[in-house]
């Protein structure tokens, strides 16, 4: 079997792993789709959840480099389980590698993976519309989510990129309800920001709805589209980023300030891996 539980922690429902890559192609100038055989956490799978996967097999008990690496779930299909991922430094490098060098469904070169991890996406409730904008690492969690709860003509989904040729292809983004795009040359559908295609919309197509707003993706962005929902006092999610070294709540190295005391530990601070990654941002403190 190509994913065994090593460890089904039922009590959080995540679940560790060995998951064989099944899948690996590049789907612009910029991502990659690679798609893995892990049906124990693909059931589990929820929209804006992630997993955390080595970047290289084991090797005697350990991989190179030693953490696993965040990446959000693209897709999931029975036993298969999608992730959409670009390179940013040494460890996605390995990754790539590693991917690059795998035999489809090869027991060789299996992944240490842990997941589905974290809070996701949901339908922000009594909105006449959902507009949601995705760039960089943001797309894949966006996707999904569309995927699995957009249902029908009010659901928006706006993808970023500098360049045309970054946009991933749109087999692997293909979405129920609206998909627009946005390159910052103009190379792809409106030239601007992603922020800017919300802007136009909203004063366009969507003047005078009340609109709910989700982000995913480089900061700027999220930080553009949260204070375009305070204005006009819409509510808004966002899926932080943050450095992450467990992923499951233990080594607090991607804490931040929420507003309010959490409900279970009466403290400020927020596990972005656990209590998040997607916060509605009048949960965050500066946001
Ligand atoms: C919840 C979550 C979901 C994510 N989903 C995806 C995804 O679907 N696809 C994808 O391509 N990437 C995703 N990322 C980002 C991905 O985890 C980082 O790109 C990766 O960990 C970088 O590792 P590296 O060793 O290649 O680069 P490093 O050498 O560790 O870092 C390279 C650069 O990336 C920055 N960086 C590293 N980790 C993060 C991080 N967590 N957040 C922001 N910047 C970071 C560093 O500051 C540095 O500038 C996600 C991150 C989180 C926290
Ligand atoms: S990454 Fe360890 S607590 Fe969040």
């Amino acid at each position: 079997m190509s994913c065994s539980p090593a460890a089904d922690n039922a009590s959080a429902s995540f679940v560790q792993s060995q998951a064989a890559i099944t899948h690996h192609a590049a789907v612009s100038s910029r991502y990659f789709l690679l798609r893995l055989q892990c049906e124990a956490i693909a059931r589990r799978a929820q929209p804006g959840q992630f997993v955390m996967l080595a970047c290289a097999p084991d090797n005697g008990g350990a991989s190179e480099p030693l953490l696993p690496r965040p990446l959000a779930i693209l897709d999931a299909r029975g036993a298969e389980l999608e992730l959409l991922y670009f390179v940013s430094g040494r460890g996605t490098q390995v990754l790539r590698r590693t991917a690059e060098g795998a035999r489809s469904g090869s027991t060789d070169t299996r992944l240490r993976i842990i997941g589905p991890l974290g809070r996701g996406f949901t339908p922000i409730p009594d909105v006449d519309a959902h507009v949601a904008l995705g760039g960089g690492s943001g797309v894949a969690p966006l996707v999904f989510f569309f995927r699995r709860r957009a249902d029908g003509n009010a659901w928006h989904l706006i993808l970023g990129a500098r360049t045309a040729d970054q946009i991933p292809c749109t087999e692997a983004v293909a979405v129920p309800g609206h998909l627009r795009i946005a390159t910052d040359d103009g190379s792809a559908g409106s030239r601007g920001t992603a922020v800017d295609a919300l802007q136009a919309l909203l004063n366009g197509d969507l003047k005078g709805r009340r609109v709910g707003i989700y982000a995913a993706g480089p900061e700027p962005m999220m930080r553009g589209a949260a204070q375009i929902a305070r204005t006009l006092s819409f509510p808004a999610r966002v899926s932080l980023e943050q450095r992450m070294a467990c992923g499951v709540g233990v080594c607090r190295a991607c804490v931040v300030d929420g507003t309010g005391p959490h409900p279970k530990t009466g403290l400020k601070r927020r596990a972005v891996c656990q209590d998040g990654p997607v916060f509605d941002i009048n949960e965050l403190a500066g946001w």
